[in-house]
């Protein structure tokens, strides 16, 4: 079985990376892939932002490195052999289009991530996701 965890960073992203583990724990068969996605900000116009001047991106890049790296260590922790990935563009259509293109049986996902809204049940990124795969998906919470 191969599994897609994804994580944003955000807490509820953690608790979908630990809950793999367990999964993967008690499944020898279970191969795990973590993937983060470095979301492409457009603005509509040319607007200088933090993320456009080279020490703002050079922040970005490391802050998604360390996002894939907190991940990757709660497997090391566990002595759990995971392969990382970092994708870059639309965060639901790289999720979906990476588990259709190397197929993944199970994507892993927080029910909400670092935005969005608290009222909310499931953030933007897990009800695409769950929309558009044909791969299973377990929602953490
Ligand atoms: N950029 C991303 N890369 C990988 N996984 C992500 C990304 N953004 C969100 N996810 C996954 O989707 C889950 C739900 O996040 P999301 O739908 O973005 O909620 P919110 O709207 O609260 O930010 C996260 O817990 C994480 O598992
Ligand atoms: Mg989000």
């Amino acid at each position: 079985m191969k599994i897609l965890v994804c994580t944003d960073g955000s807490e509820q992203s953690l608790r979908a990376v630990r809950k793999a583990v367990d999964i993967v724990a008690d499944n020898k068969n279970a191969q795990v892939t973590v993937l983060h996605v470095e979301e492409s900000i457009s603005h509509p116009y040319e607007i200088p932002s933090a993320e456009h001047s080279p020490e703002g991106h050079k922040r970005l890049e490391e802050e998604h490195k360390r996002v894939i790296a907190e991940a990757a260590k709660i497997f090391e922790e566990k002595n759990i052999k995971a392969d990382v990935s970092l994708g870059q563009g639309h965060p639901a259509s790289t999720i979906v289009e990476m588990a259709s293109k190397e197929n993944f049986d199970l994507i892993v996902l927080g029910n909400r991530g670092l935005g969005g809204l608290k009222k909310l049940i499931l953030g933007s990124v897990s009800n695409a996701v769950i929309q558009e795969t044909e791969a299973s998906v377990l929602i953490v919470k």
